[in-house]
């Protein structure tokens, strides 16, 4: 089967590596890709979806992996769907779950799935008002996508109430901002938890950890994603079930109910509070770095499972993951992520083995050679029988490949080896 990726970052690489383990799958594409995919398989430079779903008609291709959520957002499945295509994806109004924070909260209070509580509005005075009850540190987020960057945790009443101000008024984040929820401050420790669903049916994957902050200690600025392993022994058998039952299969359900049925990743970003689960957020996609380590540890075919997830028969799959942990390191530009950075060439002898393996994000080619393009350049990630030896493999690679001004946090699984 051919197989189309749509996306260009870590995860994308990723997921096509996992593909390439299986041997049916004869020929990958993707659109848009990056400077080192091309290695994988065809890279396309087609933006449209009608121009695209054409083009996997007219090469026969078999199914359609779509990684980031723009395209989801922007309505790709519905489109390849309505062509008649194999597409692994939610649709326009599921994505709805990512594509606004208003939107998933009152989903959420809507199913009974545990959240923090929280009002949503676009007026100043309700938000003053609710602000009014809750006390420091209080959490405001703009409605809409803002790469990550919509999130204001206020360490105080007037500074939530300002930050709330600004966002309504359309300064912080325009029209992304005009509508907010604020909500209570939950005081915990968070994981990422993934379930491939096909509208009805799922599957959940090991837990994984994200390190959002740049610098060792979860110190400075907020960024896509410095680090990640899995699976991480702070989700025990309890946490999982927890998921199952008040998170994965409420959202499955009231999606159906609601007439969106949900095919496609769901990433819960969740908090544990005193043992408990609650959904921060919901995300439609794989997290970026999350997929890079979650991806080598499938024991069943990649292939089969996104398939079988994409035309709604994942109940036929036994899902199945080896005994075994992966840690990744997002080697990032120098000046990420405040601003970009000028492109450097990439110097490796990385050979990707069972062990360990560079997930290209960050990167374009140019006369042959791989250039770093700024952002999160690549991510090294390393496979072990422990956390230990998986983390000391993927620190080993990063000794193995470089660019001018790299830069990567040296403390990633850190809560696991505690
Ligand atoms: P979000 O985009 O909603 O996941 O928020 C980004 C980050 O802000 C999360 O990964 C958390 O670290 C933090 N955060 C968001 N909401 C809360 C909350 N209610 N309590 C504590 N931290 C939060
Ligand atoms: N690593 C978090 C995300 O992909 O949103």
């Amino acid at each position: 089967m051919k197989i189309l990726i749509v996306g260009g970052g870590g995860r994308e690489y990723a997921i096509a590596l996992a593909l390439k383990r299986d041997k049916s799958v004869e020929g990958l594409y993707f659109a848009p890709g990056n400077g080192a995919t091309d290695e994988l398989g065809t890279n396309m430079d087609i933006k449209d979806f009608e121009k695209l779903a054409e083009f996997v008609k007219k090469e026969g291709i078999g199914l359609t992996i779509v990684g980031p959520e723009a395209p989801l957002v922007e309505g790709i499945t519905d489109i390849f769907r309505k062509h008649g295509l194999a597409i692994f994806g939610v649709s326009k109004e599921a994505a709805k779950l990512e594509g606004s924070k208003a939107f998933m909260k009152d989903f959420l209070s809507r199913h009974n799935i545990p959240t923090a509580k929280y009002i949503q509005t676009n007026s100043i005075k309700k938000a003053y008002e609710f602000i009014d009850t809750l006390s420091a540190p209080i959490v405001v987020k703009a409605d809409g996508l803002c790469a990550g960057k919509g999130v204001i945790i206020a360490k105080s009443k007037d500074e939530a109430k300002q930050s709330a101000k600004d966002m309504l008024s359309g300064e912080s984040f325009g029209n992304a901002g005009k509508n907010i929820v604020v909500e209570e401050f939950l005081d915990g420790y968070e994981l990422s938890i993934f379930a491939v669903c096909d509208g009805e049916n799922y599957k959940i994957l090991p837990a994984a950890q994200d390190h959002k902050r740049l610098l060792d200690n979860d110190e400075g600025p907020n960024t896509g994603g410095m680090g990640a392993y899995a699976p991480t022994p702070l989700a025990n058998d309890d946490i999982y079930a927890q998921a199952e039952e008040f998170v994965i299969k409420p959202t499955l359900k009231g999606m159906k109910e609601e007439g969106a049925p949900y095919t496609g990743t769901l990433f819960i970003g969740a908090m544990i509070v005193n043992k408990k689960l609650y959904v921060l957020e919901y995300n439609v996609r794989f997290g970026d770095p999350e997929c890079e380590v979650l991806m080598p540890l499938l024991k069943t075919s990649a292939k089969e499972l996104f398939y079988k997830a994409a035309i709604g028969r994942l109940n036929e799959l036994d899902l199945e993951f080896k005994d075994e942990f992966a840690v990744g390191v997002v080697v990032a530009s120098k000046d990420y992520p405040y601003k970009n950075s000028e492109p450097k060439p990439i110097i490796s002898n990385v050979k990707n083995s069972a062990d360990s393996y560079a997930a290209y994000a960050g990167v374009t080619k140019k006369e042959g050679v791989i250039y770093a393009n700024g952002g999160r350049v690549l991510v090294c990630v390393g496979i072990g029988k422990s956390i230990k030896e998986a983390r000391n493999r993927a620190y080993d690679l990063t000794k193995n490949i470089s660019f001018e001004g790299a830069k990567f946090r040296n403390d990633i699984a850190y809560q696991a080896l505690k």
